[in-house]
């Protein structure tokens, strides 16, 4: 990326098949290293079986100056032998959080039924953690994070504390960073599992505990997704253009450790 020495790029792929989302995405990179990024970032998305039928990689330059930081979420893996089982210890970090019972298990319907009339969002549905309303309006889209990273000197320390811990999954460190900037954004509290058939890993997130994961969270036949809880009283228009348009460095390595469902 020539056209911006000493700046920051945004690099975001989405890959789809006969027009539907199968993978997606993003860094923040150094101006030097964006051509790199774009094309191993292709290439991930090439690699996928079945293949693709359209990648587009998008690369936007960023101010350097804008981008804030916030240290990476310390990581728990709770030890839950079945989704029957981590729901109820997900459920009490939520509470424990300041979520009512009420929006948990709204949140929990949604899922696994999906938000909306047409099943699962492209996106997290924004949810008052008093009465478990869906805020955004954003329907069948939701809201996608957008625009982190982990810092440069930080990405590989992270990613190895990950792989020492049996974590070493692409997945887990994205997550991670996608959670850690959700919680900064002002987000109380987050609810996770992937709408991917073959992952059942997902993860509760919240300023008291971390980033909570469970290894087998998903229900059989769950459509996967995202609950944000929020303060009632929060503005939504403004958590939204945190989450998808302010760029954040995510610093520091995670402590990952392992702990019993209580
Ligand atoms: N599910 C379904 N469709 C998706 C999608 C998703 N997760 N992400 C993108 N799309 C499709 C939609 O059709 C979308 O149109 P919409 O805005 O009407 O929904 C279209 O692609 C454009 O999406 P947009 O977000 O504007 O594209 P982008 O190139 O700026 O960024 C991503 C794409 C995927 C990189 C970004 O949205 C994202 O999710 N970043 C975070 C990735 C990540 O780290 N995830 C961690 C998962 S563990
Ligand atoms: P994934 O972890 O990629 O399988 O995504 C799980 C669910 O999270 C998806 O079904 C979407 O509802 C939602 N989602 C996907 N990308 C984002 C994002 N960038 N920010 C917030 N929610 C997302």
């Amino acid at each position: 990326m020539d056209g911006w020495p000493g700046g920051v790029v945004s690099v975001r792929m989405r890959a789809s098949l006969a027009g539907c989302h199968v993978s997606g995405a993003e860094r923040l990179a150094p101006a030097e290293m964006a051509d790199a990024v774009a094309r191993e970032l292709d290439a991930r998305a090439r690699s996928r079986r079945p293949a693709p039928d359209n990648v587009v990689v998008h690369c936007e330059p960023v101010d350097p100056a804008a981008i804030a930081c916030a240290p990476v979420l310390p990581v728990t893996t709770i030890e839950a032998d079945r989704p029957l089982s981590a729901r109820p210890a997900a459920s009490e970090l939520l509470v424990r959080s300041g979520v009512s019972p009420e929006a948990v298990d709204r949140a929990f319907c949604g899922l696994v039924a999906g938000w909306h009339a047409n099943g699962p969002i492209r996106g997290a549905a924004i949810v008052d953690r008093a009465s478990g309303r869906r805020l955004d309006t954003r329907a069948d889209r939701g809201v996608r994070v957008s625009r982190f990273d982990y810092a440069p000197d930080a990405a590989e320390p992270a990613r190895a504390a990950l792989a020492d811990a049996g974590l070493g999954h692409f997945r887990t460190a994205e997550a991670l960073a996608l959670a850690t900037k959700t919680l900064w954004a002002g987000v109380s509290a987050e609810l996770c599992w992937s709408d991917d058939a073959d992952y059942v890993a997902g993860y509760v997130a919240t300023p008291e505990s971390g980033y909570c994961r469970f290894d087998r969270f998903k229900p059989d036949g769950a459509v996967g997704g995202r609950a944000f809880f929020v303060d009632p009283g929060v503005d939504v228009d403004v958590l939204i253009e945190r989450l998808e348009r302010a760029p954040l460095w995510i610093v520091g390595i995670p402590a990952v450790r392992r702990q019993a469902a209580p």
